[in-house]
């Protein structure tokens, strides 16, 4: 049983490790590992497959940047030629990244089967990216793996027919919980000089948020009056530094001034660094999608900078919070769990690190016959 897996941007390797890893206990599935290219920087990606374990790709498509339709395109027409070489029985894409509805589309295309890893999540905010390759990669999957049981219900109204729906879990927390221990040999702490729960971490990258100069300005706002409390670290996405620069923003980021601890701009870290960054954070301020998650399941409480989130699951039950992107809300409530009023959380349903072999058992169920 031959399956193309299909990875190309940051957040994909650590959903796509604990996958392969399943496929190689069946010994009569070959798992060939596609890297589409969509990131390409080490720090981006190939430190990823170190610390993951991951193997080393079996095809790169080295595909870059470029616009939406540009690169969308570019995937598309190196992964065709992979497929008609390679004639799989299943292409399996995880996520909603570019390269995930790039790799769908060609795939059913050529009448080869698609299975889609985190189905169904919405947002209803079809100005994100992410939203429209969310919508379409699930119109034409044939295998819909879903994280949470609301994921089901979006999916239904859709139109999308049950038997094409499983509840499986969350790959992304099957790869958290077997590298915790491990991110513990990291350095990341005493190479930044922080102390366990003395930092606030913070990621940003959405476009709705950085590329629109007065989201950054009310996000860097709030940093500037949330690090006279404690330090905040934040590993700077490529595309948010180069907005910053574009903005002339990124070098009001010097050394603290008196009386303030700083903000500590790094570079973006890799899984083992920034899973210690993460257990360890006081408070962590994002805009992804799997901060949110991981979040919860580590139980930090975690201020996500949007006004919706495809991830309700982490607001019901975990200790996320949504607060947009406007300065007072933030501090607000960065504030209130500084004070100690962190809401407490638990793990959702299936959040139990076993969600990459239950997908492979179906899928030998299913393909096996
Ligand atoms: C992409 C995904 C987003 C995901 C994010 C995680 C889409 C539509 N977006 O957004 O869902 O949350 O990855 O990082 O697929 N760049 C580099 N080096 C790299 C990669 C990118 O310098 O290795 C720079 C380039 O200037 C590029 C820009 O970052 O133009 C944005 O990269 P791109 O892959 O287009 O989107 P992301 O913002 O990373």
């Amino acid at each position: 049983m031959k399956i193309v897996n299909v990875v190309g941007a940051r957040p994909n390797f650590m959903k796509m490790a604990p996958l392969i890893e399943a496929m190689r206990a069946y010994p009569f599935i070959c798992p060939l590992l596609v890297h589409t290219g969509q990131h390409y920087d080490a720090n981006m990606s190939k430190d990823f497959f170190e610390d993951l374990g991951l193997p080393m790709p079996d095809v790169s498509l080295e595909v870059g940047s470029g616009s939406h339709a540009e690169q969308t395109a570019r995937i598309m027409v190196e992964f065709e030629k992979v497929l008609l070489r390679e004639r799989p029985d299943l292409t399996l894409v995880v996520g909603d990244v570019n390269s995930t509805i790039a790799c769908a589309l060609t795939s059913v295309k050529l009448g080869i089967p698609v299975a889609h890893v985190e189905a169904g999540l919405r947002s209803y905010d079809r100005t994100m990216p992410e939203e429209v390759n969310r919508v379409l990669t699930d119109a034409i999957s044939d295998f819909l793996f879903t994280t949470e049981r609301g994921a089901e219900v979006n999916l239904r109204r859709e139109g999308i027919s049950e038997d094409r729906i499983f509840f499986v879990g969350n790959v992304m927390i099957d790869s958290l919980l077997k590298h915790t221990r491990q991110a513990e040999s990291s350095t990341v702490l005493e190479d930044l000089n922080l102390a366990p729960r003395g930092y606030a971490l913070m990621t940003l990258h959405r476009p709705s948020n950085v590329d629109d100069r007065s989201s950054l300005e009310r996000v860097l706002l709030a940093i500037a009056s949330i690090q006279v409390r404690l330090p905040v670290v934040w590993p700077v996405h490529p595309r948010t530094r180069a907005k910053l620069a574009e903005c002339g923003l990124g070098e009001r980021q010097g050394p603290p001034a008196k009386g303030n601890l700083g903000l500590r701009m790094v570079e973006p870290q890799g899984y083992l660094n920034f899973l210690r960054l993460m257990e360890n954070a006081r408070l962590v301020l994002t805009d992804s999608g799997g901060i949110q998650e991981e979040t919860t399941v580590l139980g930090v409480p975690c201020l996500t900078m949007r006004e919706n989130t495809e991830r309700p699951v982490t607001l019901e039950v975990g200790p996320n919070v949504l607060v947009g992107t406007d300065t007072g809300t933030i501090v607000r409530e960065a504030m209130r769990v500084l004070d100690g009023q962190a809401r407490p959380g638990t793990r959702p349903e299936l959040w139990d690190g076993k969600a990459a072999s239950r997908i492979v058992d179906i899928l030998v169920a299913r393909l096996g016959n």
